[in-house]
């Protein structure tokens, strides 16, 4: 079968692919304008060079860690991404079995095909929630708590999308959402089918209208009054940021949405360095952005990442074989991880560190 066959993350992203129509693949593959970005996310993880460690004994390797207390079989989980149903019928059930079953965590889009009670069983307690806030606040803090008492670990909140980045191709061949698939979190089919598709991509007319564009930092407290949950605040790129985030009580999720948003905005890697600089230790760090390699992983984790985030190559699995496909994607770059740390020296991830870096 070719995806036991597929020997790397971009070989599962050929297979998915093939298996996508120009709707979906225009809405996974796309970056924001000239996608500087996208490139720049990748390019600049090939760019670090390492320092591996010779005669270190490798025989046993620990690749576990944790996150806000929930261990992880590795430092990898699934970043949110909207509508898993363009991929596999069996949608975000699939990419959370997965997930739960390799010991990694999923994060839930906001604009999940599938409600937040059916993903958290799936899940079983391996999942958080990512939030889009929505200008409707009673809405809002129905979803937040609803995701709270479906068995979610952490709240996730969007801060870089007050409005949805231009991606051109979504534009160009008007991307909607197929009759059979809704965004049962937010609102009905009917909400979503009326939606003016003149012009434009469906889902930027949609999203436009629904989410909130006002909130600022002094609204955090609103956010926090809701739920006991850990937030994170997923989206940031500066020291700047950082610093308010940890003054708010927020952990950090360092991501520039895989460009699709700002182009030309700092790659993810990049922008690491500063912000762990900043937080020192004060809150927990995640990133996402351009992940194709284990060696990226450990990059991460040099830098001050607890963990890293699989956007677009969760999705390519997903559509490659629904939950076998994402399955193979984790399982891969598990394998990754484990043989990058063997072969710089490190027996587990404490060990890693910016030593392990040639910047
Ligand atoms: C996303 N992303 C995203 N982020 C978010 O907070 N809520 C969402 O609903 C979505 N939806 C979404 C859809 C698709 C198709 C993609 C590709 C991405 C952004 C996502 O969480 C993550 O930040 C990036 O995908 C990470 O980059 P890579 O791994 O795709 O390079």
């Amino acid at each position: 079968q070719a995806l036991a066959r597929a020997v790397n993350l971009s070989e599962i992203e050929a297979l998915g692919r093939e298996r996508l129509d120009q709707n979906a693949l225009d809405y996974y593959a796309s970056g924001a304008n000239d996608g500087h970005t996208v490139r720049a996310n990748r390019e600049d993880f090939a760019r670090i060079r390492l320092r591996p460690r010779m005669l270190v004994d490798v025989s046993s390797i620990d690749t576990s860690t944790q996150v806000l207390g929930l261990p992880l079989d590795f430092p990898v989980g699934v970043a949110p991404s909207a509508f898993h149903g363009l991929a596999h019928p069996d949608a975000e059930l699939a990419t959370a079995r997965a997930a739960a079953g390799m010991g990694s965590v999923m994060t839930l889009s906001t604009f999940s095909n599938t409600p937040i009670a059916e993903v958290g069983q799936a899940a079983a307690g391996r999942f958080w929630f990512q939030l889009y806030l929505l200008g409707d606040r009673e809405l809002s803090r129905e979803i937040i708590a609803r995701a709270g008492a479906c068995g979610a670990r952490a709240l996730v909140f969007t801060v870089d999308a007050p409005y949805l980045g231009r991606r051109e191709a979504n534009e160009r061949h008007r991307f909607a959402l197929p009759p059979h698939l809704s965004a049962p979190n937010v609102a009905s089919r009917e909400a979503l089918a009326g939606v003016e598709t003149d012009t434009g991509s469906q889902l930027t007319n949609y999203f436009q209208n629904l989410v909130d564009k006002s909130f600022t930092w002094n609204d955090l407290g609103w956010l926090r009054a809701q739920t006991d949950l850990p937030i994170v605040l997923k989206g940031i790129l500066t020291a700047e940021d950082a610093e308010l985030a940890v003054q708010h009580g927020c952990h950090i999720w360092v991501s520039n949405h895989g460009g699709r948003q700002l182009d030309t905005a700092v790659s993810a890697i990049s922008a690491l360095p500063e912000i762990a600089d900043v937080v020192a230790g004060r809150a927990e760090i995640y990133l996402d952005g351009g992940i194709s390699r284990g060696t990226d992983v450990i990059k991460a984790v040099a830098l001050g990442a607890r963990a890293v985030f699989l956007g677009r190559p969760a999705l390519w699995g997903l559509a490659a074989g629904g939950e076998d496909g994402v399955r193979r994607v984790l399982e891969l770059l598990k394998d990754e991880v484990r043989l990058a740390l063997a072969l710089s020296g490190k027996q587990n991830l404490k060990e890693v560190g910016r030593d392990l870096l040639k910047m």
